[in-house]
């Protein structure tokens, strides 16, 4: 990630000296802050104040608090129980905690597993980069909804490292951002990185997407992904699904960059996915504000499902995949695997 055009290189979140290191994207995109946390409790609050947040780095950010645990002498079980009770809906919080505990118990140390969980983590976003980079043609038009970006995973990006692939293959394209309410990933992070990629784009509001795609402005609607169940429907932020309606019935592709870690095989489909409700106030106040009369409630849904017959393919590190892809691998899935519960 490259910030302000100047060749310092900033990784989401990193571990350095037994202190986690991550970019406060509360701050983005008017200041470039870098935050210290020392044990596991910062760690978890980062990721329930969404402080850290998009699915991978999410992950990433839990397994660096089971690193920071270790090196503290914190019981990296019950270290463990307080990561997965941050954020319900991402499955890569479960499966990095997973995969670093495993790691552990093979004898390795929690930073190891860390370390090699964000190494992958950025292999696996090159690899949908380049799988990804041919559905990007030369002066589409393409509508994404939150941060898929490299602030959403530990560098890269999902949905970003297709467009940056494209783009470094000399391709022009145009990107409609839908702002994302309430927290506005899309008009405050992905604007910023396409930005500093110097990718053309428009922020839009969430409810311009039916506009768009009825006046034949969007070729291609690309998004992330929190959890994939094993039948291909998958929870992305709250308003993904509408724009999955709007562009089957308009005929325009719709596809979602995410690596097999989002890949939840114990969820049979998504009613087996948990939708994360957060604070009303994010909905009643802007920066401290409040918009909607005194007394007014709000429900504060972060996650929709997208059925499968609504999505064109899955681009991951494997390359790009069908839903019917997906039901074929989980049935070679071990039994094992599916049926360990990510809560
Ligand atoms: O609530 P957020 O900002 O964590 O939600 C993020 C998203 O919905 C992203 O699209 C998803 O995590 C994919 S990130 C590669």
């Amino acid at each position: 990630m490259i910030v302000d055009g100047s060749p310092r290189e900033l990784k989401t979140v990193w571990l350095e000296d037994d202190v986690v290191k991550m970019i406060d994207q509360r701050a983005l995109p008017h200041d470039l802050r870098v935050l210290e946390l020392r044990d596991v409790e910062d760690v978890a609050r980062a990721i329930e104040t969404m402080t850290i947040r998009g699915a991978p780095a999410i992950g990433a950010a839990a397994a660096y608090g089971l690193a920071l645990a270790e090196a503290r002498g914190t019981d990296l079980r019950r270290a463990a129980d307080r990561l997965r009770r941050t954020r319900p809906t991402g499955q890569d919080l479960f499966s990095a905690i997973d995969r670093v505990m495993r790691a552990v118990e093979g004898g390795s140390s929690a930073r190891e597993g860390a370390e090699a969980l964000a190494r992958e983590d950025e292999e696996r976003c090159r690899a949908i980069g380049r799988h990804g980079k041919r559905l990007i043609k030369e002066g589409m038009r393409i509508l994404t909804h939150c941060n898929a970006g490299a602030l959403a995973t530990v560098d890269v990006g999902t949905v970003m490292a297709p467009l940056r692939a494209a783009r470094d293959a000399g391709r022009e394209f145009f990107v409609y951002v839908s702002e994302t309410r309430p927290r506005l990933q899309g008009a405050r992070l992905t604007a910023w990185e396409l930005g500093q990629e110097g990718i053309d784009h428009a922020v839009v509001v969430d409810g311009a997407a039916g506009l768009l795609l009825q006046r034949g402005d969007v070729d291609l609607v690309l998004v992330g992904a929190d959890r994939i169940a094993a039948n291909g429907d998958t929870a992305n932020k709250i308003g993904t699904y509408p724009k999955a309606v709007l562009a089957k019935a308009h005929g325009v592709p719709f596809y979602v960059a995410a690596p097999m870690t989002t890949v939840d095989w114990g969820a049979r489909n998504g009613r087996a996915i948990p939708i994360e409700e957060r604070p009303e106030e994010e909905i009643l106040e802007v920066d401290g504000v409040r918009i909607a009369p005194k007394g007014t409630r709000a429900r504060n849904f972060a996650f929709d499902v997208t059925p499968a017959r609504f999505i064109t393919g899955f681009i991951t590190e494997l390359g790009i995949l069908k839903p019917a892809d997906l039901r074929k691998r989980r049935r070679g899935t071990p039994r094992r695997t599916r049926a360990r519960t990510s809560k």
